[in-house]
């Protein structure tokens, strides 16, 4: 099957499609697709964000709201449910709305709850649609990374990094591709966030990246990323991007590394 993610275009095949307008994506998935739903309330109360003051003023003044939401399709498109038979690879698609955590057009950006893996297996992002910022820290010495990411870049990420992905401007899609037996840790992220967030500053009309004072370590902006053709592996050859997210370490020279 010859994948495709063009706008407007209906991907019925890949269980779903999308629309975009001022910068809000709506989308359609393949109906009975298990998916959950993270409101700004459940990223308070675990206190994973930064600037909790404002978000919960926001909560309070303007009511809960969806960050992001998560769709199972591996449990129920074919494609997607035939690479899990042969791969053991779960494939999510995640739409994170863009968004302040706070009740001016300014300040900590909306982004995922972020986790590390229970197991020593790496994930596939592939971006579809709009830019973001993917926030890896190493989950022993914290030091950091801001990843610049625009629509259609993939990226292998190490198991040795908590993850998280920020939006500003416009939604952002995204797939998600990690062998089911990677586990999810959200303990490492709970009570205490990442060692950086971002922010938008209205006045500097620019993006800031902002440390957490929980956290002793250093960051870096990373603006450019390697060209990994991600569609061609899926569609070619599963049982390599298999190895590859559960070797990572004999597969090293397609992760970033910092
Ligand atoms: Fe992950």
């Amino acid at each position: 099957m010859k994948l495709s993610f063009d706008e407007g275009d209906i991907r019925t095949q890949l269980g779903f499609s999308y629309r975009q307008e001022k910068g809000k994506i709506s989308l359609v998935v393949k109906e009975n697709t298990p998916y959950y739903r993270r409101h700004a309330s459940r990223l308070i109360e675990d206190e994973v964000i930064l600037d909790l003051e404002n978000a919960k003023r926001k909560v309070k003044e303007l009511g809960d709201c969806v960050v992001y939401s998560v769709y199972n399709l591996w449990k129920s498109v074919d494609f997607f449910k035939e690479l899990y038979v042969k791969t053991g690879l779960v494939g999510d698609l995640t739409l994170l709305n863009h968004g302040f955590f706070s009740t001016q057009n300014e300040g900590e950006l909306f982004c995922t709850y972020g986790h590390a893996h229970e197991k020593f297996f790496g994930e596939l992002y592939i971006v579809l649609k709009n830019k973001c910022f993917l926030v890896l820290s190493d989950r022993s010495t914290f030091q950091s990374f801001v990843v610049w990411l625009n629509e259609g870049d993939s990226f292998f990420i190490h198991p040795r990094f908590m993850h998280r992905m920020t939006v500003h401007r416009k939604d952002c899609l995204f797939l998600t591709l990690a062998p089911e037996k990677a586990g999810h840790d959200y303990l490492c992220v709970k009570g205490r966030g990442f060692p950086v967030s971002l922010f938008y500053n209205a006045e500097k009309k620019r993006v800031e990246i902002k440390r957490n004072p929980k956290f002793d370590a250093s960051y870096k902006a990373v603006k450019k990323v390697k060209e990994i053709d991600a569609f061609k592996l899926i569609e070619r050859d599963p049982e390599k991007l298999k190895d590859v997210l559960e070797d990572p370490e004999k597969n090293a020279k397609f992760y970033f590394n910092g």
